[in-house]
């Protein structure tokens, strides 16, 4: 087989074997490029360009006549044939393993007492005294230990193997006086000198972009510090369907489990050596995910989730326990996930019911989680219904000429002078615009609408005199920001894709309303989660016709719900049942069968809808502007 070697203009060269595309190469040297459809030559995100050296070039995809012109190729179609230097673009490097400015929107804490006052962690503790043993008391250390636990009402308890290793050293070291950490299964899971008082445990958002884990002190339940990195899961594709179809390829299904877990792990390190903490007094897990990130942690193959009739191997998952999911806590930790509904209803959804507490109030209340799926649950205190729909990953990115996620150098806000159509930008870390986020777009899209740059079928006037429209290679675009080396536009086609994924959300919400006989001036409130969730501009959103048309003050915004919900999981035996039994009670409503879900979404493909007497309130503005 040939060698060669791909050399990276101010980094590293690497070694390729032939018949491996230049992304594959890189990706399996730990350089990752963003790549959105996984590497199947669609997306045109992972553009590399060459500057010396030859490669096989299967396909251009989507690379522009310019960027062709100028060497670019896409990585994932491109197979080197001799030595190759190659320069990566910025919006190529996909950034992972970066930590991200973590927030938490609320005191969780204070939140947690209002709704249940005594904390029940997964792991309690009890104290115990053991007599040391003599020639005259010669009965064995774990004889010894369950007779003290006798002595306390505590009969059955369990002893693994894990625990029984350590345990005459340890009974010896704390002279006797002991606290043991047990599981409500009755599975011990530590023993430690009594006079040890701070225990610790994890709550964890594994979303499809990024992974969130909630670090507390379980003693109290005080947030010791808040860890979030990208989902390094993105290395073989953006949303949840690419990473199933990679999971079915030899060795792909490992490849992601292990890629989350190495993300939990390296996001909890640094915390405990900052806080001194050893991984044995991290005593429980709370995992909380969409069903398919709940399998590719579980190591269960996803495949049937995205084949008809859409059937994941289960949604409610067993205890397990940490050192078989290979997390680097106490490896008897107990691990809980939670339940999921269908095949795209999850555990962050229920933990979005669960911390938003729609389900104990008799108001009836819509919740949406915005991210690459719209999840929707409709419903209060005695009923609940549940759908999601797929809005694909365009208000993360993917898809559109310019779009990236919500960080630093996206464009997250746009206003336009509807006379000259200067834009005036907002960009996430004041830093010069290198892209545009879902918020941005929302904005974007908006105001263009209002200064009737484009038309109610997202179309760009061909009557305006600005130079800020110009004709891109794949027609009309719109100039938002003039750079050196590129300029940043919103195409038609990127309008498009932003109009298609509000129409899905706008008709899921309107065909569930529907299957149950409710019209939306019913919903007295509106919960809106996802990390989307935290920028979204509420009217912005309501005149692209994203959002139904309902005062304003009956929307909330709550953040991320999942953490949340895994966060009073954590802490409480209540909030755990509850979960099970908003899974249990949410009835799941596969929207693609329903009959009106298409006439539905056509009919909201517009600005804001056909209809637009179901937005009187931008009916108005829209009049008023003419
Ligand atoms: S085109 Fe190469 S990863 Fe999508």
């Amino acid at each position: 087989m040939k060698t060669m070697q791909i050399r990276i203009l101010n980094g590293r060269t690497i070694a390729a074997r032939e018949g491996e595309s230049v992304y594959k190469t890189l990706k399996d040297n730990g350089v990752y490029l963003v790549a959105s459809c996984g590497g199947k030559g669609v997306c045109g995100k992972c553009r590399v360009k060459i500057l010396e050296g030859a490669g096989r070039i299967e396909s251009s995809g989507k690379l522009r006549k310019r960027d062709i012109e100028e060497n670019f190729v896409l990585a994932c179609r491109t197979f080197p044939e001799a030595d190759l230097l190659i320069e990566i673009p910025e919006e190529s490097k996909l950034v992972i393993g970066d930590k991200i400015a973590a927030g938490k929107s609320r005191n969780l804490l204070e939140y947690l007492h209002s709704v249940e006052p005594l904390l029940s962690p997964m792991v309690r503790h009890v104290s115990l005294s053991l007599d040391p043993p003599t020639l005259e008391n010669p009965v064995s250390d774990l004889e010894r230990l369950k007779r003290a636990l006798a002595d306390r009402g505590l009969e059955g308890m369990r002893f693994s193997h894990g625990f029984l290793v350590p345990l005459a050293r340890a009974l010896r070291e704390a002279g006797w006086k002991v606290s043991l950490s047990f599981a409500e299964d009755m599975q011990a899971v530590s023993l430690s000198p009594a006079d040890k008082g701070t225990r610790y445990g994890i709550a964890v958002d594994i979303g499809t972009t990024t992974v969130v884990v909630y670090f507390i002190d379980c003693t109290d339940g005080s947030l010791v510090d808040v860890g979030v990195t990208y989902n390094s899961q993105m290395r073989y594709g953006d949303d949840v369907i690419t990473r199933i179809v990679h999971a079915t390829e030899g060795g792909g299904l490992q490849e992601l489990r292990n890629a989350v877990v190495e993300d939990i792990n390296d996001i909890i390190k640094p915390i405990m050596e900052k806080n001194n903490i050893i991984r044995d007094d991290i005593h429980s897990v709370v995992i909380s995910g969409n069903t398919t990130m709940a399998h590719l942690f579980w190591g269960l193959d996803p495949a049937t989730i995205r084949e008809e009739p859409y059937i994941p191997t289960l949604n409610a998952f067993p205890r397990w326990k940490a050192g078989v999911a290979k997390l680097k806590v106490n490896h008897l930790a107990p691990v809980y996930t939670l339940p999921c509904v269908g095949s795209y209803v999850g555990g962050d959804i229920v933990s979005g019911v669960l911390a938003s507490r729609l389900h104990k109030n008799a108001e009836i209340a819509l919740f949406m989680d915005i991210g690459t799926n719209g999840e929707i649950a409709v419903g209060n205190n005695e009923w609940l219904i549940t759908a999601a729909c797929s809005m694909g990953p365009c208000f993360e990115g993917s898809g559109i000429r310019h779009g990236m996620r919500a960080t630093d150098g996206a464009i997250e806000s746009v206003r336009l002078d509807p006379r000259s159509f200067e834009p005036t930008l907002g960009v996430i870390g004041d830093s010069a615009p290198s892209g545009i986020c879902g918020s941005g777009m929302i904005d974007a899209i908006s105001e263009l609408f209002f200064a009737g740059v484009i038309d109610q079928k997202g179309k760009f006037s061909r009557d305006l005199t600005t130079d800020r429209l110009k004709m891109g290679e794949e027609g009309p675009e719109y100039i938002l920001h003039r750079g050196d080396l590129r300029d940043i536009v919103l195409t038609e086609a990127d309008i498009e894709n932003v109009i298609r994924a509000k129409a899905a959300l706008y008709a899921g919400v309107s065909v569930l309303l529907k299957e149950v006989g409710l019209s939306l001036d019913i919903v007295e409130r509106i919960y809106i989660a996802g990390g989307f969730g935290n920028y979204l501009n509420i009217d912005k959103a309501i005149m692209i016709g994203m959002l139904p048309d309902l005062p304003k003050e009956k929307f909330s915004f709550i953040g991320n719900t999942s953490i949340a919900g895994a966060y009073l999981c954590l802490l409480s035996e209540k909030m755990r049942k509850e979960a099970e039994e908003i899974a249990h009670k949410m009835t799941y409503v596969e929207l693609s069968v329903l009959r009106g879900f298409m006439d539905e979404y056509m009919s909201a493909l517009f600005l804001p809808h056909t209809d637009i007497g179901l937005f009187p309130s931008v009916k108005d503005l829209y009049h008023k502007d003419r």
